[in-house]
């Protein structure tokens, strides 16, 4: 079969790198007949990611969107409910959202972190909401219930969970993180996704380690552990052979094979994290002189730095870039288009997004995979 990593005459944005037990344990999987959605492996990987987060409970499914979906619901988030979330993100984080019927409302960006900015966050509150007789939060302006808030720690670079924390618990809305892209980055030395109620994770193959496909919701509320796994595996009341549910279920677990996979890469996610590192600085020094922003960790924060990303100093810049990078055999991209650019999202309501439009205008992903020879 032909490589398909890095050439010489071409580097992809981001490429997964096995190079520890994946064979031996994908074949002992394949070998044991348990490749779907019960076995050994995927006990082990909840196990695993439990530890490695600190979060007191981890359940696997089939992907990071799922993962999400599940978390919401978890949180509460029903028809016609809102969730505050930033336009400046992937689009998983609003299907999620559309999953479970409800609506979001975009807040803007910090240009340091590129996540969910506090300030921002409160305004709004302030401004818009109101928590009334029913304990709830009320948007005044639409009549809904806001009943979570979803920042995503953007290419691993995490959000000011404290400020962000706070401000939910003053105005009673759950805090669901959407940690998909920032395994191994940590703020105020916990480790991103333990600090809201629930949190979501994914394991894309373009993700710092992968499952192939695969996602993990973290929770240290143990009745909500045990809920998330029951409606992931379509709602079944254990029994030795008795197909009985009581509820209408998800088929969201994920599968054994994928699990085999994702915990041969966990072995070796230390070692990714200090290569991405090394990767990161060195893409620092080349940025120090010249005149875009390399964006680093943000204070208090340690990132995975998993995609490597730069400030271009204008929208003409970010293109010349982009094209000249993607004409010779370099993988850059754009940061997405931001959630309330899009057809579906248009008619959400939304703060002015003033930082999220600046950094999509400038922002630039470099080429970002652990490069293991130095
Ligand atoms: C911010 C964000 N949220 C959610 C997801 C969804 O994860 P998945 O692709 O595993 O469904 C991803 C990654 O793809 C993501 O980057």
């Amino acid at each position: 079969m032909k490589e398909v990593y890095a050439t010489k005459d071409f580097i992809p944005l981001h490429e997964p790198r096995f190079i520890g037990n994946e064979k031996k344990y994908v074949l002992k999987t394949i070998d044991s007949t348990f490749v779907s959605s019960v076995g050994p492996y995927v006990d082990a990987f909840e196990k695993g990611i439990s530890k490695y987060t600190g979060a007191k409970y981890a359940i696997a499914t089939v992907n990071g969107t799922s993962a999400l979906h599940i978390a919401l619901k978890l949180a509460g988030v029903d028809s016609g409910d809102e969730v505050l979330t930033q336009s400046l993100t992937f689009i998983a984080t609003c299907n999620a959202i559309r999953y479970c019927d409800a609506e979001p409302v975009f807040i803007d960006v910090e240009r340091t972190t590129l996540g969910l900015s506090s300030a921002s966050l409160e305004t709004f509150l302030d401004e818009y909401c109101e928590v009334r007789n029913d304990g709830f939060c009320w948007n005044k302006v639409s009549n809904r219930i806001v009943r979570a808030c979803l920042p995503m720690h953007t290419f691993g670079f995490p959000v000011q969970l404290d400020e962000i924390n706070e401000i939910c618990n003053r105005y009673n809305i759950v805090l669901v993180e959407d940690a998909a892209e920032s395994l191994g980055s940590l703020y105020k030395q916990k480790h991103t996704g333990t600090i809201g109620k629930l949190a979501a994770i994914s394991f894309n193959g373009n993700k710092i380690i992968t499952a192939g496909g695969g996602g993990i919701v973290l929770t240290n509320d143990e009745v909500m552990a045990a809920r998330v796994k029951h409606i992931t595996t379509t709602a079944k009341i254990p029994h030795k052979w008795a197909f009985v549910h009581d509820e209408t279920g998800y088929n969201y677990r994920m599968p054994n094979l994928n699990a085999a996979l994702a915990i041969a890469q966990l072995e070796s996610l230390p070692a990714f994290l200090k290569k991405k590192r090394k990767l990161a600085m060195r893409y620092q020094e080349w940025a120090a002189n010249k005149d875009i922003q390399f964006v680093t960790e943000p204070l208090n924060t340690k990132s995975n730095y998993w995609l490597n990303t730069v400030v271009t100093k204008s929208k003409e810049q970010q293109n010349a870039m982009l094209e000249y990078t993607n004409n010779n055999g370099v993988m850059t991209r754009p940061v997405w288009m931001p959630m309330h650019k899009l057809a579906m999202h248009k008619t959400s309501q939304s703060v002015e997004l003033v930082n999220t439009d600046w950094l999509a205008d400038r922002l630039v992903n470099v080429p970002s995979s652990v490069v293991m020879n130095d």
